[in-house]
């Protein structure tokens, strides 16, 4: 508990830092901590749009609501909003509602001064998207992603177990946390790129806690999006299993005490908005459509 507090001050402390001065500098910096795991400064789409000409398409105005919390700016009706949310497939960007507007302003001005020289105006403007390298797996990077994702085997730099937080619908493994994003078809949710860029920067709060000063490796990220893609693939033929089982079943001390810890920034988390419960729930019934 000690140690998590003195996290927490050290990010309060950190983030006040960062919002005494702010430079052109710090938005660079900012970008890739906060935003570069989604977005590219260029054109090419990650799991969010490439920002080039972000600030001649939108007001500045609109870009900081958005950036705060874009999910009450759909919930608003803000008519662009909702057509990039709905063009994004409807999965949902985080809301950083801690950047000040003077950081959101300097990562703004960073991508504005990558851009300059080139004439992007727009992102509707044909995409020169680098085309994707088709990687491929072995039947031995499955199985290391699955034991790494269920804590068979454990990741180089002490990181917590994924399984801890989320769960990933296969046989071979037991059932997992509800407390973060079901994982089955994040493969086909997100894809290479996007996977791998989450895995790396974790942009999201409760997971970078789990992960900061204990990054993955390369291999490890690389046999994980492995095996999401073998769980997305075969998920049509695994059994679904209850979440709740982990609780009866499990008892391991330390997997408690993370998903206490969890649930208290989860909590945290929950008071923001109940829209987002909604739009939650809404996302969730669109998976079990899916094929
Ligand atoms: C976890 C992935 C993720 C992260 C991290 C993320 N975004 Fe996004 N972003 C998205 C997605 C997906 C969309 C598309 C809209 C949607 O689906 O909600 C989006 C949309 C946007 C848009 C609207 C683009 C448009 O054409 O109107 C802006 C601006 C934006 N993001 C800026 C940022 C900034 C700045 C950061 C960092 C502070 C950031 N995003 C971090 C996923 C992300
Ligand atoms: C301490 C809890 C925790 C742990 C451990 C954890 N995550 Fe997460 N993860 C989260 C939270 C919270 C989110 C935010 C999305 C959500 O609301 O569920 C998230 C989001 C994600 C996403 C994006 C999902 C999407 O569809 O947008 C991916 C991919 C992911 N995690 C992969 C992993 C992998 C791989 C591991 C193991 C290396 C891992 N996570 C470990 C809490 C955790």
């Amino acid at each position: 508990m000690k140690s998590i507090a003195k996290k927490i001050s050290l990010i309060t402390a950190l983030s006040l830092i960062t919002t005494i001065s702010v430079s052109a500098q710090d938005g660079e910096a900012l970008f890739r901590s906060k935003c570069a795991a989604c977005h590219s400064v260029g054109t090419s789409k990650l799991v969010g749009p490439g920002l080039a000409g972000i600030s001649d398409k939108r007001t500045q105005e609109w870009l900081i609501t958005w950036i705060k919390d874009s999910q009450k700016m759909i919930a608003s009706g803000d008519l662009d909003a909702i057509a990039i949310f709905e063009e994004f497939n409807k999965s949902p960007m985080i809301p950083f509602s801690d950047l000040s507007d003077e950081e959101i302003i300097s990562m703004l001005d960073y991508i504005k001064a990558e851009n300059s020289g080139s004439d992007v105006t727009t992102s509707t403007e044909v995409e020169t998207e680098e085309p994707v390298a088709v990687i491929e797996y072995t039947t031995e990077d499955i199985e290391n992603g699955k034991m790494l994702f269920s804590g068979k085997k454990r990741f180089k730099n002490g990181g917590p177990t994924c399984i801890v937080c989320h769960n990933v619908t296969n046989n071979d493994i037991m059932v997992g946390g509800l407390l973060a994003k079901d994982l089955t078809n994040v493969y086909e949710r997100l894809g290479e790129a996007g996977i791998s860029a989450i895995v790396s920067i974790s942009p999201f709060p409760a997971m970078a806690n789990s992960y900061s000063g204990k990054p993955l490796t390369k291999n490890e990220v690389r046999e994980l999006t492995a095996f999401f893609k073998y769980a997305n693939k075969v998920s049509e033929s695994q059994a679904k299993k209850s979440g709740f089982k982990l609780i009866a079943g499990g008892g391991i001390l330390g997997l408690l005490i993370i998903l206490g810890l969890v649930s208290i920034l989860w909590k945290n988390r929950k008071k923001e908005s109940t829209k987002k419960d909604i739009f939650s729930r809404q996302l969730k019934g669109n998976d079990s459509i899916e094929s």
